[in-house]
């Protein structure tokens, strides 16, 4: 299908390739490395998006020769590669990978780093510029950065030095605000990119694009046409081998301050004055600040928690959390989390923002679901106006990523009777985005040093100031765990959450 005139500026102005820079992991022998960065650093370099001269250096505690790593890295993009391998594109790659030996808490691994950064530099591989990736986990984000600042090598002398900090950021609201601390004493808030891998979808990105993009939705969207607003993540897979993590994170913090409040904040956001990145992060921070608090009873009563418990989730049978390894036999960590949330401001009083997220559901599907207010007067006499179809628009994320537009229309036939209808739009019936890790938007705009898709220190404070006083009610009063069964749509109580204000789910189908 043809896309309309006026399209994408994108295919016109291919997008150039990154400054000369060094790529420095930290943590190769991680999952992160291995299923997504190296991927994602292949398909940055198939569409000639990394610079000529660039660098990969691993960092990790395992003793590994160059060859070794690069052996190992190559194994990983064959396995992981999201689509056919071009042999010289890979070799040029692997060809500029090292590796530094040494323990993350060791001066001398920093020494180490230091002086392959030079040899680098004088052999005219990198100019200095260097992105510091810390793919570990998170209880040595400081001990890395802190290296990193000792050994001199956070200073940009000429050249940029910029640190990637993965999720999750900080457990709660303390720890978070311990984590900003600590990395601003070593970098500065330019320097720092948090990532949010959901920034780097296409179709959340998109979400920005619908809205100011276009003169059709804007108008409609505030409170006196909006009745309410649902966000679903919804997951199909279970934890798996993530037992011993996931027991002490629990969907709330894995899921709700970071994703779910970037999918809310880009919703809910007021038009930024320009597409540049401090004005979009303080409009989004803006919307996230405007949360209404909950206190204790309001955390308990608009705050649903449940764990599944055995079923079948898309043909296959899925054990109870319980019984999955790493986890404790009578957790009381919830796999799935609703919520009723107000912002407070002129847009959205009195329009609910419910959220959902969870493991083990019967699809996996995540959108955004915008209802709009009845049509005021049923004057169609055979149509009472409670029957009309509501008017929805939903935007599908993943995986069947596109909008669509519900809204009556009339039925044939002599009387004047209504019906629902839908306008669809798929993603991949307008456009065809080669297969992607969704990591290569996210770390070519750091080498671009464009952080309008990263986390500002206060977008994600104010993310956690909301999460914190759920987390504290919980403490408090270990009460109201739910149950569901894997492969069903969630607690019972989710729904009820949103019967009580007269309104019900999308069905996660
Ligand atoms: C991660 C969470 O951040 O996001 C996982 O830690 C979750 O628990 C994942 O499964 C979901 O990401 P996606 O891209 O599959 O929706």
């Amino acid at each position: 299908m043809d896309v309309a005139a006026g399209e994408s500026t994108a295919r016109q102005d291919k997008p150039r390739a990154a400054d000369p820079c060094a790529f420095v992991i930290f943590g190769v022998a991680g999952d992160l490395t291995k299923r997504l960065l190296v991927p994602a650093l292949y398909n940055l370099a198939a569409e000639r998006l990394l610079p000529e001269r660039f660098a990969v250096v691993g960092v990790a505690r395992a003793e590994l020769s160059d060859r070794q790593f690069r052996e190992a890295m190559g194994s990983a993009l064959h396995e992981f590669a999201t689509d056919k391998i071009s042999t010289e594109v890979a070799d040029r790659l692997l060809a500029g990978f090292s590796y530094v030996c040494g323990d993350f808490d060791d001066d001398a691994t920093y020494r180490r780093l230091g002086d392959r950064l030079t040899e680098l530099k004088r052999k005219s591989a990198i100019e200095g510029n260097c992105l510091f990736y810390l793919a570990t986990p998170p209880n040595v984000f400081t001990t890395v950065a802190a290296h990193l600042g000792k050994a001199g090598l956070a200073r940009e002398e000429h050249a940029w030095r910029r640190l990637i900090v993965e999720k999750p950021f900080g457990t709660d609201l303390v720890s978070a605000r311990e984590l900003n601390t600590e990395l601003l004493s070593i970098f500065s808030e330019h320097q720092i990119y948090r990532i949010d891998h959901y920034l780097g979808k296409e179709t959340v990105q998109n979400i920005m694009v619908l809205r100011f993009a276009n003169g059709l939705f804007e108008p409609l969207w505030h409170r006196d046409h909006i009745d309410h607003v649902q966000i679903t993540v919804a997951e199909t897979v279970s934890v798996e081998n993530r037992g011993k993590f996931y027991d002490r994170t629990g969907a709330l913090r894995d899921m709700v301050p970071n994703h779910l409040f970037q999918l809310l904040s880009l919703t809910a956001m007021e038009p930024p004055i320009c597409f540049e990145a401090n004005a979009v992060r303080t409009e989004k921070g803006k919307a996230i600040e405007a949360i209404h608090r909950l206190n204790v009873q309001k955390a308990l009563s608009q705050v649903v928690r449940g764990q599944y418990t055995a079923g079948c989730v898309e043909g296959k049978r899925v054990g109870a959390y319980r019984d999955a390894e790493g986890v404790d036999r009578n957790s009381m960590t919830e796999t799935f989390v609703a919520m009723r949330l107000m912002i407070d401001n002129w847009r959205w009083a009195g329009v609910p923002f419910y959220l959902r997220t969870g493991k083990a559901l019967a699809r996996r599907k995540t959108e955004i679901v915008i209802k709009f207010k009845q049509a005021p007067y049923a004057m169609f006499r055979d149509t009472p106006v409670e029957r009309l179809a509501q008017n929805l628009l939903v935007l599908r994320i993943q995986p069947d990523e596109g909008a669509s537009l519900q809204f009556n229309a009339k039925v044939p036939g002599p009387s004047i009777r209504t019906g629902g209808v839908q306008m669809d739009f798929q993603y991949k019936d307008y456009f065809d985005a080669a297969p992607s890790t969704g990591y290569e938007t996210l770390i070519y705009d750091c080498m671009m040093g464009d952080p309008t898709l990263f986390r500002r220190t206060d977008e994600i404070e104010s993310g956690w100031r909301v999460v914190q006083p759920i987390l504290d009610a919980w403490r408090e009063r270990n009460e109201g765990l739910t149950w569901y069964e894997a492969g069903s749509q969630g607690p019972r109580a989710a729904a009820e959450l949103l019967a009580r204000d007269g309104h019900e789910w999308r069905p996660i189908v």
